[in-house]
């Protein structure tokens, strides 16, 4: 029985892996280390609550009293917790800088100290910064343009840095951007898609023309649990679904399989430091057997279908009234 400390599961990414993972295995213990910051929700893992092989620890992974505490249970580490929204580290940078770095160092250094047997790093296809031709691949330079960015690039080579100096068993992940059910609506797709339902404005920063590869979530967890079986320790694995797209194209997409008008699509300033185009080369990850197995448009007709069906999700997040739901429905992790 192999035991999974997993760092922010109650997130977007972090909830669908752990869904993956006990859906895909019996014989495993997740321990779900999580903040609940705004991004955080309990309810992504309300069906799985009860699960004898999962338990939750609500805690900051800068807390290094705690994190000592539970990373001594674990075989594999798999961190996910970082502040992750582009805008809002251009807003107010501190804590990304505090998470996804101190953060990713407390839980290096507990690695370390306790000998565990696997540090998956979960970095971004960002770190490269922007291009307007080619693909990254995995020892290209970094050149990350937002704190955001700019954070997680200071974790994935802090990771790699343990591996080089302690020895520390790490593999680091740089995935492109990820879409699918249980993503806070202040991103692109569950943004654009809950405002269509609402008809409300769909703000489009600048021409619209900025270019992202689009992975759906479950390929993405796929992808670390293949190289968390296969990986080689100290080395990177660019993560890609193969679907480059323009940020219009994207909404073009959304209303008409909505049924909504384009008159909801609105231009508005754009992103300051908006990187132009993402494209990360994944013909390592390739070569070693590992393809995306979900199709773009089947993923985002059922992705966009989740939002229409799962309304009592995202309408309280995007009230502004969950932060009073959860008090009332979740005393227990106050
Ligand atoms: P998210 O914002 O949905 O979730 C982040 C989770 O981390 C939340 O549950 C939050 O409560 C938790 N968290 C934040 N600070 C914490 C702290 N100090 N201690 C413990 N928990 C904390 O993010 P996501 O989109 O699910 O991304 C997950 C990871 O994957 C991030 O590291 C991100 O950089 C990376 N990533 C995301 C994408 C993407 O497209 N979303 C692509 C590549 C990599
Ligand atoms: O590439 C991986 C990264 O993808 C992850 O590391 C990040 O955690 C994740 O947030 C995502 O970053 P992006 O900045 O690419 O995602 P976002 O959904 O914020 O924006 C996608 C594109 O859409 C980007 O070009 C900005 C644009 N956009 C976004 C929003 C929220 C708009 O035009 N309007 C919007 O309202």
């Amino acid at each position: 029985m192999s035991t999974y400390l997993v760092t922010g599961g109650a997130g977007f990414i972090g909830s669908n892996y752990i869904r993956y993972m006990l859906k895909k295995y019996d014989d495993i213990r997740i321990i779900n280390l999580d903040k609940l910051t705004y991004a955080g929700n309990p309810d992504n893992l309300k069906e799985i609550e009860d699960d004898p092989r999962y338990s939750f620890v609500k805690g900051d992974i800068c807390d290094e009293e705690l994190v000592n505490s539970l990373v001594p249970e674990a075989d594999y580490i798999i961190n996910f917790a970082a502040e992750s929204h582009v805008d809002r580290s251009i807003g107010q940078p501190d804590d990304f800088i505090r998470t996804d770095v101190f953060g990713t160092f407390v839980l290096l250094e507990a690695a370390r100290r306790h000998g565990s047997k696997l540090f998956v790093q979960i970095s971004t296809d960002e770190v490269y910064g922007s291009t307007e031709d080619g693909s990254f691949k995995e020892d290209d330079p970094l050149m990350p343009s937002s704190p955001y960015s700019a954070s997680k690039a200071g974790a994935d080579r802090l990771a790699y840095s343990y591996f080089v100096t302690y020895d520390v068993p790490v593999i680091i992940t740089r995935c492109s951007n990820n879409f699918g059910p249980r993503q806070f609506p202040e991103k692109l797709i569950p943004l654009f898609v809950t405002n269509a339902l609402e008809d409300k404005p769909l703000p489009i920063y600048g021409d619209g023309m900025n270019v992202r590869d689009w992975i759906y979530v479950d390929d993405h967890c796929d992808a670390i649990d293949f190289l968390t079986q296969k990986g080689t320790h100290g080395e990177v694995y660019n993560i890609g679904g193969g679907n480059e797209r323009t940020n219009l194209f994207i909404t073009e997409l959304i209303l008409s399989t909505l049924g909504k008008p384009r008159s909801l699509m609105t231009h508005v300033e754009d992103r300051l430091g908006h990187d132009r185009r993402y494209s990360v080369d994944c013909s390592k990850i390739n070569a070693m057997g590992w393809q995306p197995k979900h199709a773009f448009e089947a993923a985002m007709e059922e992705t966009i279908n989740w939002y229409v069906q799962n309304r009592w999700w995202w309408e309280k997040l995007k009230s502004g009234e969950y932060l009073e739901y959860y008090r009332q429905n979740y005393k227990n992790l106050e």
